[in-house]
């Protein structure tokens, strides 16, 4: 189902990413970002950048949907598939923070990039490999 970049499977989370995306708050690079998150629980959560004048303090989409997923009773394990938009010609890759928070919650996490036309399918483990996680230091 999610190893299939056009399956219909993703038209829920691909609705969920574009409408969060409308609020995005990107004042400052103009570059509006929209992510979602499934659970295994079949509960789509959603995410947009939000910017600010204290540049650092900028939240990807990403871990915001990832945030509202935890609040709502997310645990590690529990993630299914992720969705990434913008409306750009390059298709967006989440940053290295967004990888590494989500790694925590799905190693063979399949994450779909999209823009209006394309779209392309990656594994998390393949986007992050050799990651840092709590096994290295428990
Ligand atoms: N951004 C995301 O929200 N997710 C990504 O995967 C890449 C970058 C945001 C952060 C910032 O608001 C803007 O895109 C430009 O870096």
């Amino acid at each position: 189902m999610f190893d299939d970049p056009q399956s219909p499977a993703w038209n829920p989370l691909l609705a969920a990413a574009w409408k969060a995306r409308d609020h995005a708050h990107a004042p400052y690079s103009r570059f509006q970002v929209g992510a979602a998150l499934l659970t295994e629980a079949g509960t789509v959560f959603a995410g947009c950048n939000v910017e600010n004048a204290a540049y650092p303090v900028c939240l990807c989409a990403e871990r915001g949907a990832l945030s509202a997923a935890v609040a709502a009773g997310l645990r590690p394990g529990g993630l299914v598939a992720a969705v990434v938009v913008t409306d750009v010609a390059e298709l967006t890759p989440p940053c290295g923070a967004c990888r590494q928070a989500l790694i925590e919650f799905a190693g063979d996490l399949p994450v779909l990039l999209a823009n209006r036309q394309a779209r392309q399918l990656h594994r998390l483990e393949k986007l992050l490999p050799h990651s840092f996680t709590g096994s290295h230091f428990r």
